[in-house]
């Protein structure tokens, strides 16, 4: 086992679908997966192993914030030569081009983080998604009579999720920006560094320029729709 997941090598698959919720990875193994076994119960941080259409497929806990991530990806890819990790998350709406409940597929993520300043002292690095997982999602998406809208863009990962200056997000918007959450540059950064594959898609949970909210009944099934897209997409 590693530090922070008590799985035995081999137990956990190829392809790791990764929400930040644990409670979220243990409804994604008993709704989607087929002889799921829970590998790891460790902090409370559920990793779980089942097949998927035939396919051996884990979903891991990855908790809130790029610290958090970075952990369990770190772990992932050192560890246990997971090649393809795909973040299912919730994100903040910065934009009136999106509406609750969409999805965004980051292309990348600009961050306030400083763990990229430190890794690169003080250079710019732009962490990007995985084009052919990007563009597998959107086919998914495309094949799927939903009734929300999918966006491929950039999304900002914050430290800090009750921002100090909400004002800089806006600035962020005038440059493509399209949504906040806490994790996905860290998930790309790793991917890269460690020459593996990696995706987050999000669905709109709260609208920072509306104030609205999803009702925990939207953000089920909106979850649910993504989960089925991220693994038609790791696995296409
Ligand atoms: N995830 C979902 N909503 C968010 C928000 N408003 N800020 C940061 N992360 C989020």
């Amino acid at each position: 086992m590693s530090t922070h997941i008590g799985a035995g090598l081999g137990e956990i698959a190829p392809h790791v679908l990764l929400p930040g919720d644990p409670l979220r990875a243990r409804w994604i193994a008993e709704t989607f997966l087929e002889d799921a076994r829970c590998y790891s119960e460790v902090r409370g941080m559920y990793g779980y192993t089942g097949t998927y259409r035939g396919e051996r497929v884990s979903v891991q806990g990855s908790g809130m914030g790029l610290p958090s991530l970075s952990i369990y990806v770190n772990e992932l890819f050192r560890e246990y030569d997971v090649q393809t990790v795909v973040r299912v998350g919730s994100c903040g709406a910065l934009t009136e081009d999106l509406a609750l409940r969409d999805l965004v597929i980051a292309s990348g993520a600009c961050t306030d983080s400083s763990m990229n300043r430190i890794r690169f002292e003080g250079l710019d690095y732009a962490p990007v998604a995985d084009y052919p997982l990007l563009r597998a999602a959107h086919d998914a998406f495309d094949a799927r009579d939903l009734d929300v809208a999918a966006r491929v863009g950039l999304i900002f990962s914050s430290d800090s999720f009750y921002a100090a200056r909400p004002e800089l997000m806006q600035r962020m918007v005038g440059y493509g920006v399209l949504a906040v959450e806490m994790e996905a540059s860290a998930l790309y950064t790793l991917a890269a560094q460690h020459g593996r594959r990696a995706l987050a898609i999000c669905t709109v949970s709260d609208h920072l320029v509306t104030g609205e909210e999803t009702t925990a009944q939207e953000r089920q099934e909106t979850f649910e729709d993504m989960v089925a897209i991220a693994l038609d997409a790791m696995l296409a």
